[in-house]
């Protein structure tokens, strides 16, 4: 029997997800039943756990098109809403999609009538997944819990309210590469020990730990990171729901910090506090902005934010750790004894300083005092990645055809993991605005060699400039 024939006799045709959130599944066969001119209301879609006793009757084998390249009309609109809106908890989303696949046939501009009642459901929806994934990256907060071998691994519990688990994990694994963690929810668990993701079945909040000593530091944290200026309650708690506030330690605060809010926001006026919230488009207001971070403690200690520096088009950034002593001092990148070693090397390569954009990959200097000095110390991997939030704003604005890393702090905050510089350098990479990262050593590791340790690195780290000179000829013609 031909698929026609089969569509003529009436057939209802069951489709069983085997996942909740499996768009491509979805894609497949509602191709294949567009392609057999099967209607909306011939297919029932059930996902996982749904009553597929209803439609018992229903066939399980799908028609095999005639034409199996006959084309399908669904635009690049409809395409970017129907893989959130499979996300969605909507049992009814499968149906939805498909019946607005099956009209797209005979009116492809469907998606621009905003008045159509289908096409304002599943935006809806699409706005609701994107909200969802939103609220997952900025309110899942990690307990850490310790096995008997005294391995530690980090906990969180979170509620989502679409399917987004699985979806998401992979912004959890580049911000938390070197920790082992879990993600427990009710939809599903997400599991990372460093290399892989693994995944288990629900969970209830009694699996998750509670609560543990870093929690104080957190609300520390978090009090002092408060911006009472910017106290919005209804803008507050639209962005953060109560819902989620049991999961946070920092919101046991939320009282007594808005009750305080008053007089703390005239003591931040009087020290000229300035604020930030959407990422900043030009490179003055990102400097302004910088210096009132305080997304990590860094910013709380006695130092500046340092800006980059340099042509705001230019085809090469180059990207250090952090200020050190003197460019803290100066507010200017690479001014010190790292800054010298930099600037001769790239005369060497032929690669003029001011036609490049040089800029560090965590603004704030990080020390601890030692009598009078100030002593540098490494950013965390979790400081380099709070971070990215600023060059990356750069990035965005001086649009660099290559981005040359120094050192390892530098290549994990391009990258959102560490890579070892002796196995990255030479083999450029492709970042995802299309620029090209190269990465080499630090200049300060060469001012800490001696000898012929020395002489290599400074060999290797030369070479490297002189590639990517070479490179740069290549792509700005
Ligand atoms: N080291 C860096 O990484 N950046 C500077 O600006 C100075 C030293």
């Amino acid at each position: 029997m031909t698929a026609l024939q089969h569509v003529k006799m009436g057939t209802y045709y069951v489709v069983h997800m085997p996942e909740p959130d499996d768009f491509a599944f979805w894609r497949e066969r509602a191709r294949q039943l567009v392609q057999c001119d099967v209607p909306p209301d011939r297919v029932a879609w059930v996902e996982p756990g749904g009553n597929g006793s209803l439609f018992s009757h229903g066939d399980k084998r799908l028609p095999v098109p005639d034409d199996a390249t006959r084309m399908i009309r669904a635009s690049k609109r409809f395409l970017s809403i129907a893989k959130n809106v499979a996300h969605h908890s909507d049992p009814e989303r499968f149906s939805l999609l498909y019946a607005m696949l099956w009209r797209l046939q005979s009116n492809p501009r469907l998606m621009e009538d905003k008045a159509d009642s289908q096409v304002r459901r599943l935006e809806d929806m699409d706005k609701s997944v994107r909200r969802d994934a939103h609220k997952m990256h900025a309110f899942v907060r990690f307990r850490m819990v310790e096995d008997e071998a005294g391995n530690q691994q980090y906990v969180a519990w979170f509620e989502p309210d679409h399917h987004i688990v699985r979806r998401e994990a992979g912004f959890f694994v580049r911000r938390f590469a070197n920790m082992h963690w879990s993600i427990l929810t009710p939809r599903g668990c997400i599991h990372w020990d460093g290399e892989t993701l693994r995944e288990s079945g629900p969970a209830q909040k009694s699996d998750a730990p509670q609560g543990d000593p870093a929690e104080d530091l957190w609300r520390k944290y978090y009090a002092s990171i408060f911006n009472p200026a910017r106290l919005k309650i209804g803008a507050m708690l639209k962005e953060m729901p109560r819902k989620y506030w049991k999961n946070m330690p920092e919101a046991a605060l939320i009282p007594e910090l808005v009750a305080g809010a008053q007089k703390r926001e005239s003591e931040m006026v009087d020290a000229g506090a300035l604020e930030y919230e959407d990422r900043p488009e030009t490179l003055a207001a990102i400097d302004k902005a910088i210096h009132a971070c305080r997304k990590c403690p860094i910013g709380l200690l006695d130092n500046q934010a340092v800006m980059g520096e340099g042509a705001d088009d230019a085809p090469l950034m180059i990207v250090g750790e952090q200020p050190g002593d003197q460019e803290d001092q100066a507010g200017k990148p690479f001014v010190g004894p790292a800054g010298q070693v930099l600037n001769a090397a790239l005369e060497v390569a032929g690669i003029e300083r001011k036609q490049t954009y040089v800029t560090n990959a965590v603004k704030h200097f990080k020390y601890v005092q030692r009598g009078k000095r100030r002593l540098h110390q490494s950013p965390t991997a979790k400081e380099i990645d709070v971070c990215r939030w600023w060059h990356e704003a750069e990035r965005a604005i001086v649009k660099p055809k290559v981005v040359l890393a120094l050192g390892a702090s530098a290549a994990r905050a391009m990258l959102g993991k560490t890579v070892s510089i002796s196995k990255a350098r030479g083999e450029p990479m492709m970042l995802d605005d299309g620029s090209e990262l190269w990465v080499t050593a630090h200049p300060s590791y060469l001012l800490r060699l001696s000898g012929d340790a020395k002489a290599e690195q400074e060999r290797l780290f030369a070479a490297d400039l002189a590639a990517v000179k070479e490179r740069l000829a290549e792509l700005v013609e």
